[in-house]
């Protein structure tokens, strides 16, 4: 039988290729490459279903696996609660991101206090989905049965924390360029 945890890892990989989507075609607007398209908020609203699901299972695991006293990783029990956390922080944020521009898209008229708003709620949501891949991509790559010794796993560890922070960078500086640099010329 099919289990919840392999459903899981599936709507993972869907969620990362309609985030990238998403993010990669929102990004190369807001550096000024590319013109509005509406494709910016379908491919948003798209995303939304999946992460629903992803949410569902992913607590249902994790209440189930703590009312077990089962423990998948042994050293890795802060990240569990990391992942939870950070879990809920993207909840927080991605309500107030789809909010916002359901407000005020892109494409339109923006006053200072909604730049301001979209400038700081996007960037703790960024902040809030960086924690939460930073933990959740090494252990995604445990449980599809790669790093299996301890070195390859603290090596790929810390390059993922690489691969993130440089994201995370090149997300917020897209926000300092269309939001800031808007503000200035
Ligand atoms: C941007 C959206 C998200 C992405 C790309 C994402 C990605 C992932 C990945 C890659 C894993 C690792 C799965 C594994 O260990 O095999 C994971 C696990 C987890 N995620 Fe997310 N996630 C997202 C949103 C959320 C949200 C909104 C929550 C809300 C609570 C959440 C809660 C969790 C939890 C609790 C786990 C651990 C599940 C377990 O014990 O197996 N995630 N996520
Ligand atoms: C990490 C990167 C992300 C970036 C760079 C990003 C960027 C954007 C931008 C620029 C817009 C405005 C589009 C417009 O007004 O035309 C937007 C809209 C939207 N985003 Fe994101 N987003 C991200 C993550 C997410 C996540 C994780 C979700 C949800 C699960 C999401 C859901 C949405 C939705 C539903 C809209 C449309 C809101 C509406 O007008 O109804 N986004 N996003």
């Amino acid at each position: 039988m099919i289990s919840l945890r392999k459903i899981n890892t599936l709507l993972i990989i869907v969620i990362v290729l309609m985030l990238l989507n998403h993010a990669v075609l929102s990004l190369l607007y807001l550096y000024g490459i590319i013109s509005y398209s509406p494709d910016f908020q379908i491919t948003g609203r798209r995303l939304f279903y999946p992460v629903v699901a992803h949410i569902i299972i992913s607590m249902y695991l994790y209440f189930k696996d703590k009312s077990r006293g089962v423990n998948r990783y042994p050293n890795l029990i802060s990240d569990t609660t990391q992942q939870l956390i950070s879990g809920i922080m993207i909840i927080v944020f991605v309500s107030l991101h789809i909010l916002g521009y359901s407000f005020n898209p892109l494409g339109e008229q923006s006053t200072f206090n909604f730049s301001l708003y979209h400038f700081i709620v996007d960037t703790l949501m960024f902040v809030s989905i960086a924690v939460h891949l930073r933990v959740s991509i090494p252990k995604f790559m445990i449980s599809l049965g790669f790093l299996e010794n301890k070195d390859e796993h603290v090596n790929f560890k810390r390059k993922v924390n690489w691969a993130v922070l440089i994201i995370l960078i090149v997300l917020i500086l897209g926000e300092v360029m269309y939001y800031v640099g808007g503000a200035l010329w």
